[in-house]
């Protein structure tokens, strides 16, 4: 797929949580290959260090630490990239996090409360700074990483999926509201892609031959399988699409 390019040159690309996983994947694709200008962040100094020296391109590169869920540090975050890059084209909401949670009737309030926090809250702050800033440049992109646990109550992902569902309900209020503005707000949902957050499910051999059995292309995700369909939600290719949350799951959800 190296062939493939989204037209992405020198556009300004906060992608949360990049310093691993899918968000380090899309981060790498845009800025060697699409020779993108893109920001990041994660809650670990360490994190963010390795993931710059991984990417090298310090100049088109900006790594912060912020927890997405503190409005202080979001407010940081994007007044970082306001003055670094002096605007912002594409949002790409991609930090999510599980904590398994056996049984959603018997869950401690504050673990509830962690979930939601990160997963929904999290890219509530995030989505309505980058409308402020899109809407004053005539226009962006907003990008959600969900999850097929947003349809599918999948035992001890309860309150994940659920922050999940409410992502997708909340794209498509922001594709609504931020239509007139020429803002396009998309999600994708993913089945299981091969990163640390999965890696108790993939890297068990019995589990993942009973887990791909439900996957008509007959394996997990990689990384790279979700970089493009998110590059293209971020791309001119989609501008009339809104709203709408792409199935990026080898088919599972037609089965
Ligand atoms: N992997 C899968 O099977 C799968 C399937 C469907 C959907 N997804 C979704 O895909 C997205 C990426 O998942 P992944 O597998 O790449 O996860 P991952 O490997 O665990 O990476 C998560 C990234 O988010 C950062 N992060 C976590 N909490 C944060 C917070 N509160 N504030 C700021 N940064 C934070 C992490 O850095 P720090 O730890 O330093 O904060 C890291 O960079 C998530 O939304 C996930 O729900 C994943």
């Amino acid at each position: 797929m190296e062939e493939i390019s989204y037209g992405m040159k020198d556009k300004v690309v906060l992608v949360t949580g990049g310093s691993r996983g899918i968000g380090l994947e899309i981060v790498r694709r845009l800025i060697h290959h699409e020779k993108a200008r893109v920001a990041i962040c994660g809650r670990k100094q360490d994190g963010l260090e390795a993931a710059r020296s991984l990417l090298g391109e310090q100049d088109r590169l900006l790594a912060l630490p912020a927890h997405i869920a503190r409005e202080d540090d979001v407010e940081r975050l994007f007044d970082a990239v306001e003055q670094r890059f002096g605007r912002l084209d594409v949002l790409i909401n991609n930090v999510g996090m599980n904590i398994m949670t056996p049984s959603l009737a018997e869950t401690e309030t504050n673990l509830w409360q962690k979930i939601i926090d990160t997963n929904l809250t999290g890219t509530f702050l995030c989505s309505r700074r980058a409308a402020a800033l899109m809407k004053a440049q005539g226009g962006g992109k907003i990008v959600a990483v969900s999850s097929i646990a947003a349809r599918k109550a999948a035992p001890a992902m309860g309150i994940y999926g659920i922050a999940k569902a409410a992502v997708e309900m909340m794209t498509k209020v922001l594709a609504v509201e931020l239509a007139p503005f020429n803002i396009q707000v998309n999600a994708l949902a993913p089945s299981m892609v091969r990163t640390d957050f999965s890696k108790p499910f993939w890297s068990s051999e019995p589990l993942y031959r009973e887990i791909v059995r439900a996957i008509p292309l007959g394996r997990i995700a990689e990384p790279i399988d979700v970089v493009h369909p998110v590059l293209f939600l971020a791309s001119r290719g989609s501008d009339f699409i809104t709203g709408h949350t792409l199935m990026v799951d080898g088919g599972a959800s037609a089965l």
